[in-house]
């Protein structure tokens, strides 16, 4: 199985940003876990991570006939992006939205995902293991 971790706007400021609210891990230290996680289950694994909304749908589109699956955090565009849930229609990659925070619990303007509808499971408030929760989701583990 191959993976796809993809990461939208500020992920790359992990770390740095609202530690009270992101913790205190930075995005290698994501990727880290992440790839350390897939070699223990036998997953391969890519990350990609842009501020860009335009380079994401790329990133979408190009994982197509590529990827088996996506851990996908949209970051803001999760609650703005009609482009986003457009491309993972598109190529319909079964694929994993993660939250590091539970976003059920924050501002009213965090409460829609554009790309929910899209998914076939949401993570949130793990912290970075959501992550791997969303490998096992789709290992089909749950
Ligand atoms: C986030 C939650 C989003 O609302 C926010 O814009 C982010 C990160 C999270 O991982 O908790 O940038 O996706």
């Amino acid at each position: 199985m191959k993976i796809l971790v993809l990461n939208g706007p500020n992920i790359n400021f992990l770390g740095i940003r609202e530690p009270g609210i992101y913790g205190r891990e930075t995005y290698d230290d994501l990727c880290a876990k992440c790839r350390e996680y897939a070699v223990e289950k036998g997953i391969d694994v890519e990350f990609y991570q842009s501020n860009h909304e335009g380079a994401l749908v790329d990133a979408i589109q190009n994982a197509y006939g590529e990827f088996d699956g996506i851990v996908f955090n949209p970051a803001a565009y999760t609650h703005t992006s009609i482009a986003l849930l457009d491309a993972l229609k598109a190529v319909g990659i079964p694929t994993v939205e993660v939250h590091i925070s539970d976003v059920s619990k924050r501002e009213d303007f965090r409460q829609v995902s554009y790309v929910r509808s899209a998914c076939v499971a949401t993570v949130a408030g793990m912290g970075t293991d959501g992550y791997l929760k969303a490998m096992d989701i789709l290992l089909g583990e749950k």
